[in-house]
């Protein structure tokens, strides 16, 4: 039976990630466009927690903050030395010993834990008082080794204390750990630091528990979960990882992916069905892409809305706030910020729509600009339905242009155009007869006397 009682998460975060040879805290490396941080947070959010208590040290502030971003609701905690993983724990105690419920364990370092072993874990506490989650590791390394015996899980071993014997188990220790979170505080409290690293080793509370006669147990999981980033080769690995899984649960999800392997989505892109994909895209945070609506190649897309039967693209970038209505276009080289395009507004070509409203059927001609920033604040752009933008039109903002209104190719527009209206903003054309042809005689005669001179 599911376990559906309350859980809180506690994510180990304050460890420095020496090895990422970084100023930034190991953490706050992005995998698919979020922080490694808010990964572990994500499998955690799906068990509903009551509470999320982040322990931080290294760069506590940055990431303090990026926790916050992901759960405002979310309790920091600083560790102070850091003295290892158990010690780690114990610093969410003021926060939750007195919490009733179950306390899981996660990894700021460890994206990719599934929400679904998470649950396993969970479900497994009905039999054991402390939950460890373990992986068969192809190259068990220097991870911790679990000494199991039939259903029972009796210690860990990190490797630096291992005999040889237990050198050769394949079992390793993931870190994820589960327990009463009452219970988690009391065993966290009792342990020492006397072993080869000289550190707090939360994986000892296993053989405490044991020492008072409660139940110890493993949920196995896949090795590609427990994945985790020390690394700059392993972030990319990391990477990698994530994209080859995005793009086949897409191809499942049945949106077409023209050339899977050159699609890169970020955490939260979602695609509904029977979207076509071109080659080369590249989703940053924040975008939703409806069933049937097509991005062709090349394109760059963040915090952007595009809607069902609209097109993107080629060689197109969406920033945030850009949202497209049904059967939108949108062409090569535009750019859009900021935006809300109703249904069926073409936009083709060479074009920079910021702070903007364009109503239904409007169409935008090429090389159309709102120039929004006068260098110290943004102005919007207001275009009404089934306006005609000419091509080359430079909307100077605040402006506002009317329903079924023109502008003329070239125009400058800097006043508001009436619903209807044609607005010409550009000097009035003047044709010189026969003056094209004597000024290119005069400038190469000019050339020519240079030239004898030399
Ligand atoms: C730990 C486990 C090991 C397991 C391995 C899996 C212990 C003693 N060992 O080893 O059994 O196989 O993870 O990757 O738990 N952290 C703090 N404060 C500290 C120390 C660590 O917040 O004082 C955080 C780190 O930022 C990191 C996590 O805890 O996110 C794990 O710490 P790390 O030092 O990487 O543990 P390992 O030695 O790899
Ligand atoms: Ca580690």
């Amino acid at each position: 039976m599911p376990n559906s009682s309350r859980v809180s998460l506690i994510v180990l975060a304050a460890g420095q990630g020496t090895r990422m040879n970084s100023d930034l805290p190991k953490v706050l490396h992005r995998v698919a466009g979020a922080p490694l941080l808010h990964h572990a947070l994500r499998a955690g959010m799906a068990l509903e927690p009551q509470h999320v208590v982040v322990v931080t040290g290294h760069g506590g502030e940055a990431v303090a903050a990026s926790a916050r971003d992901f759960d405002e609701t979310a309790s920091v905690v600083v560790q102070e030395p850091q003295l290892g993983t158990a010690h780690a724990v114990a610093q969410a105690a003021p926060i939750l010993a007195e919490v009733p419920g179950d306390a899981i364990v996660l990894y700021g370092d460890t994206p990719f834990i599934r929400e679904d072993t998470l649950q396993a874990m969970r479900d497994a506490r009905a039999r054991h008082a402390v939950v460890v989650l373990g992986f068969e590791a192809r190259d068990p390394g220097r991870y911790g080794r679990l000494i199991t015996r039939g259903e029972e899980l009796d210690r860990i071993v990190e490797f630096k204390d291992a005999s040889a014997a237990e050198r050769e188990i394949t079992l390793c220790n993931s870190g994820v750990i589960c327990a009463e979170a009452k219970l988690l505080f009391q065993l966290v409290a009792e342990v020492g630091n006397a072993n080869a690293a000289g550190e707090y080793y939360l994986t000892d509370i296993v053989e405490l528990a044991r020492k008072r006669g409660l139940s110890a147990g493993v949920v196995v999981c896949d090795e590609a979960e427990t994945m985790g980033v020390n690394t700059r080769a392993q972030l990319a690995e990391a990477e990698a990882a994530f994209q080859s899984r995005a793009r086949a649960e897409a191809l499942e999800n049945g949106v077409t992916l023209t050339a899977p392997e050159t699609v890169f989505f970020a955490m939260d892109t979602v695609v509904g069905r029977d979207a076509i994909i071109g080659p080369n895209v590249l989703f940053g945070p924040g975008v939703t892409i409806e069933s049937g609506a097509e991005v062709k190649g090349f394109c760059h897309l963040e915090g952007c809305h595009i809607s069902r039967g609209a097109q993107v693209g080629p060689f197109a970038r969406l920033r945030p706030g850009a949202e497209l209505a049904e059967d939108v276009h949108v062409g090569n080289f535009v750019e859009i910020k900021n935006a809300i395009l109703d249904e069926g507004v073409k936009v083709g070509h060479l074009t920079y729509l910021g702070d903007a409203e364009v109503g239904e059927q409007t169409n935008i001609g090429a090389g159309t600009v709102t120039c929004n920033y006068d260098g110290v604040m943004k102005h919007r752009t207001v275009i009404g339905k089934r306006v005609f933008i000419g091509s080359d039109t430079m909307l100077v903002a605040p402006v506002r242009v009317g329903d079924e209104a023109m502008t003329a190719s070239g125009s400058v527009i800097t006043e508001n155009v009436p619903a209807g209206a044609l607005a010409v903003a550009r000097a009035r054309q003047v044709n010189k007869d026969g003056f094209a042809v004597r000024l290119m005689e005069k400038l190469r005669a000019v050339k020519a006397a240079k030239k004898d001179n030399t």
